[in-house]
């Protein structure tokens, strides 16, 4: 099959941006040629000599030689216009923005159609892991049990500084902005969002379901303190970062974002530093791992590469699965093992929203809980004392209540 002749119009020249125009004069064969660079600010110092930028996107929209546009700009919203614009001018879209993609499934999927051009996000997910083709290709039947593991590279880099090279957190954060992992905004990383909107992503290619990011409960690293750690180093677990999607026993899907323990059998215990690692279960083939770079310029452009390379070939998505009226789980009925860690003070009114306790401890000031609650009571407990966190132990996650529920002779909460 021949190639088709891409003429880019790029949007952004940052980390991914600058990767991209590098990695693209490297492969010749791709027929693949960048005409214009747009970026909003015209004084900023880049690495080429400034007759190569415009500030106008419609040269970019306007212009029909180019027939394809690659967003890689920060802001969703403005990301946002621009892919909607450029769709509706009938060019094909490759982005890497999974906030702007997560927040917009519904309207990006009806321009597609109605426009009838493709737009693809490989790079936004796990960077340089081909996680979402494999789902939307590869993966294309009803026989999928899970898709999880650790999709952000900053998380995973800043616990795994914390644990090897007792960085603090502050320190390890810097370090991942200044590599260029961290979002513009950390909090999108270390507060689960950029795991929860790539988990949309995921939900969608996996399941063909169609969620909200409001949909899905989302804990990050921030609240994870000594206590934590220490019992993980206790033990000899690790703690990182999960986005999980599962069929439940009901075949109702579960999915949420969650600092986890990891057991050193479980793959996801050697993934460190800025590396992802995503494990698909499925019926008959049983569990498969995929392991890359989660974040950065040349693995995240990898990715982008690889959209332009299918676009020439006519590629897009079919979203096959979007019919197969998939039910996202209430919060409510998901029951995880956790520990939670807060206030010596509230230790009991803690475990009195607990089902089933295993374990407490009570150290000078604060004290820990471990046993089975549900996603929506960790959410309720975090809210309302902020000092707290969660951790799931994620060798048990489907947990099902031991046969004899002789709880607590506590209140049950829910
Ligand atoms: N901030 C993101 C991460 C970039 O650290 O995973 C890649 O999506």
């Amino acid at each position: 099959m021949k190639r088709k002749k891409i003429t880019i119009g790029l949007f952004g020249f940052g980390c991914v941006g600058s990767g991209l125009y590098e990695v693209l004069q490297l492969t010749p064969k791709l027929n693949a040629s960048v005409k214009r660079i747009c970026v909003k600010n015209p004084t900023k110092e880049r690495s080429l000599p400034p007759e190569n930028f415009i500030f106008d996107p419609s040269m970019i929209l306007n212009d029909d030689e180019i027939n394809v546009v690659v967003e890689l700009i920060d802001d969703a919203e403005v990301a946002f216009e621009i892919v909607k614009a450029a769709l509706m001018h009938g060019k094909a879209v490759v982005t890497a923005n999974k906030k702007m993609i997560a927040c917009h499934f519904e309207e990006l999927l009806f321009l597609q159609h109605k426009f009838r051009v493709p737009l693809l996000y490989e790079a936004a997910c796990c960077a340089s892991i081909p996680v979402i083709r494999n789902l939307e290709e590869y993966y294309d039947n009803d026989l999928l049990v899970s898709v999880e593991g650790i999709v952000n590279g900053s998380t995973n880099y800043i616990l795994s500084k914390i644990r090897k090279e007792k960085s603090t957190f502050k320190y390890a954060l810097g370090e991942a902005q200044r590599l260029g992992f961290a979002e513009s905004n950390p909090d999108l990383d270390i507060k689960g969002l950029d795991a929860k909107y790539k988990l949309v992503l995921l939900l969608a290619h996996a399941f063909g379901l169609v969620v909200k990011p409001g949909d899905i409960y989302n804990l990050g690293i921030d609240r994870i303190g000594n206590a934590e750690l220490e019992y993980a180093e206790e033990k000899g677990l690790k703690i990182k970062l999960l986005a999980v999607a599962a069929r439940n026993s009901h075949g109702n899907i579960q999915a949420f974002v969650l600092p986890a323990f990891i057991e050193p059998e479980d793959k996801l215990y050697s993934v460190e530093d800025v590396f992802n690692g995503v494990r698909i279960m499925s019926c008959f083939a049983d569990s498969q791992f995929f392991e890359g770079r989660g974040a950065g310029s040349h693995p995240t452009a990898s990715a982008v590469i690889s959209d332009i390379s299918a676009l020439s070939y006519g590629y897009r998505y079919e979203y096959k699965k979007l019919d197969n009226d998939e039910v996202l789980q209430d919060q409510h009925s998901v029951h995880l093992k956790l520990m939670i860690r807060c206030n010596k003070e509230i230790l009991h009114d803690v475990m009195d929203y607990f089902l089933w306790v295993d374990e407490y401890k009570l150290t000078n000031n604060e004290g820990y809980v471990i046993g089975i609650t549900t996603l929506k009571t960790v959410s309720s407990i975090l809210e309302q004392y902020p000092e707290s966190s969660a951790i799931l132990f994620d060798d048990q996650r489907d947990v099902k209540f031991p046969a004899d529920v002789r709880l607590k002779n506590i209140a049950i909460h829910e």
